[in-house]
């Protein structure tokens, strides 16, 4: 669970009417040194890895959060955003507080309520439900009560897995596969009554709900390390098999055929289609700029690729019958998922590609394609993008032959060419020698240049979002004819440029932004075509990448870049897998 946030750990036993409370600032490791001698023993337990929100890091804003009282613990996922008022009615009250975060403010909310109305602890949380506002999941134990832990969730994601004689709660399915494959996703508004051989759920009104349980189907192989050094590095060496499962039975290129189920079922809506938004965060957010070329070319739909935080709060204009396809590995972001839960009342149709099965954009969307990358565990995400390209290639394509947009000639040749994709991943990935020698050369620049044009453009973005998570290396991706319009000030002999440079349309355009670069003494380094030699003639080093049509060009060119951050990170000494200030899934807004 640690990618959730690794700024603090803790965690909390009830054993035997005591309530025992462990919580360090930094990652899991130093909660577990310092509990060396500790009394471990409990009936039920809740841990919490934190991102912080509100307070900094620090061991007395780490969660679990003791109540007033001291009999109450909690963990919480989310912010509740009216704490401020709530807490200045508690602290008339005489309540003080021993963090500064809106959890422990809750907490003791619940435990006033709970207080004032002589009710049963689950009597109070539905209480303080109905008046907080915000995003949350949330765990509390009772040291009165030692095999009862309640749950709720409003926005932030709550599984609980079904074992023999024991439940097992977790923000996503994959630390629970170790222990049992049958699970169930609680919905928002939903409070969980957990006992060792119970699973109540409940609504806010206090009816009881049936459980929907779900068989995952995962293997623990699937969130261990495999022998490499670490998640990020084995989830790049992954992109063969994930872009082949991706593929694998829907594309038939023999046949000329594409299959996929969510696309089928809404292929009219699709075709008929006025516009298309795209709404994504990040990393998912590149992959649907290359789908914007890829269907305004072929599909002949326009599209706009929209920041999810920015469109969920702008009043965009949304008309019955817009499709919108979100993109997302996690499929919890939370930005991205109001911006859908606004767009689909308004009457979009709300596509989803999403990495995670089970999880709530898939659920909440009336169609969509599963990626089959498998976990990313790496908090930089890599084989999800290859993935959500493959998706997204395959549905540009379908809809396109579905359409008769496309020369019938150019799409089977694509077809045939997209299923050579995990092939030349792999081919790029033989020999990762000269990635490495590059990354340790530039690892000491302060800054650095990606550029691209047209379907590299993403990608140039991409490689540069990847370095500044990874390495903490300030870069830019840009347009490359764009640069000369500002960036170019900062080229001089420091700069490491990044050209995504392969052979396509754009070539001769290219080849003069690399002469512009080199004229200001920057340090060029070019991932270009196999066979080219014109390029490399003019740069200080070289990446190859097999040839492929340009729209499926981002699945390999962005590989090199991939590894250029791994390397340069590990160069700088960086715990890759878990960079400073960021968490796996961005579930709060
Ligand atoms: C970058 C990265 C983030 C995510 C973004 C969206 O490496 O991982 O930029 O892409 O937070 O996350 P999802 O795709 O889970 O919605």
């Amino acid at each position: 669970m640690e990618y959730r946030g690794y700024d603090s750990a803790g965690i909390a036993l009830v054993n035997n009417g005591k309530l025992n409370i462990y919580k360090k600032k930094g990652k899991v490791a130093i909660l577990e040194e310092s509990n060396i001698g500790e009394d471990l023993n409990g009936t039920i337990a809740i841990g919490h890895t934190r991102w912080a929100t509100h307070g900094e890091p620090s061991d007395r804003n780490a969660h679990p959060h003791q109540s007033a009282g001291g009999s109450l613990a909690i963990i919480h996922n989310g912010i509740i955003e009216n704490y401020g008022s709530i807490k200045e009615e508690l602290t008339a009250k005489g309540y003080t507080f021993n963090s500064d975060t809106d959890t422990e403010v809750l907490l003791n909310f619940i435990e006033d309520i709970r207080k004032n109305n002589e009710c049963s602890l689950e009597e109070a949380l539905r209480i303080a439900l109905k008046r907080i506002v915000g995003a949350y999941c949330i765990l509390i134990v009772d040291q009165q009560d030692p095999d009862t832990i309640l749950a709720a969730r409003k926005g932030s994601p709550l599984v609980i897995g079904i074992g023999k004689g024991e439940h097992f709660l977790a923000s996503d399915a994959t630390p629970i596969i170790e222990y049992t494959k049958e699970v169930v996703y609680v919905n928002d508004y939903q409070i969980a009554i957990v006992k060792r051989d119970e699973l109540v759920l409940k609504n806010l009104g206090n009816e009881r709900e049936t459980p929907f349980i779900t068989r995952l189907d995962m293997e623990l192989a699937a969130i261990e390390k495999g022998g490499y050094q670490h998640f990020m590095l084995k989830e790049i060496f992954e992109q063969p098999g994930t872009i082949y499962d991706c593929l694998r039975g829907r594309l038939q290129p023999e046949h000329g055929l594409i299959t996929m189920g969510g696309v089928d079922a809404y292929l009219e809506n699709l075709v008929k289609a006025q516009r298309i938004i795209i709404v994504a965060c990040g990393t998912s957010w590149h992959a649907g700029l290359v789908a914007e070329y890829m269907i305004e070319e072929y599909c002949r739909i326009p599209v706009e690729v929209e920041y999810a935080s920015e469109f969920r709060y702008r009043n965009p204009v949304i008309n019955p019958g817009d499709v919108i396809i979100a993109i997302s590995q996690s499929g919890e972001t939370a930005d991205t998922l109001v911006a859908l839960e606004n767009a689909k009342e308004k009457g979009a149709i709300i596509f989803g590609v999403v990495n995670a099965v089970g999880s709530s954009i898939a659920r909440m969307s009336h169609a969509g394609a599963y990626t089959h990358s498998g976990p990313e565990i790496g908090v930089a995400s890599t084989k999800a993008f290859t993935g959500q390209l493959a998706v997204l290639n395959m549905m540009a394509l379908k809809i396109a032959y579905a359409k008769g947009t496309i020369d019938p000639e150019v799409y089977h040749s694509l077809l045939t060419e997209l299923n050579q994709i995990p092939d030349k991943v792999a081919q790029i990935l033989k020999n990762t020698d000269a990635i490495k020698a590059i990354a340790e050369k530039y690892a000491g620049a302060s800054d650095f240049l990606f550029l691209g044009r047209g379907y590299n453009f993403p990608v140039a973005l991409e490689g540069a979002l990847k370095l500044k998570e990874i390495s903490y290396i300030h870069a830019e991706g840009y347009p490359a004819a764009e640069m000369k319009h500002g960036p170019i000030a900062l080229v001089d002999e420091n700069l490491p440029v990044v050209f995504v440079a392969t052979r396509d349309r754009f070539y001769e355009k290219i080849v003069s932004n690399v002469q512009e670069i080199k004229a200001r003494k920057g340090k060029i380094i070019c991932i270009v075509t196999e066979g080219d030699t014109h390029i490399p003639a003019m740069a200080d080093d070289v990446i190859f990448v097999p040839d492929t049509p340009e729209a499926l060009g981002p699945m390999l060119s962005v590989v090199p870049l991939q590894l250029l951050s791994y390397y340069t990170g590990l160069a700088k000494g960086i715990d890759v897998d878990k960079p400073r200030n960021l968490a796996k899934s961005v579930t709060v807004e």
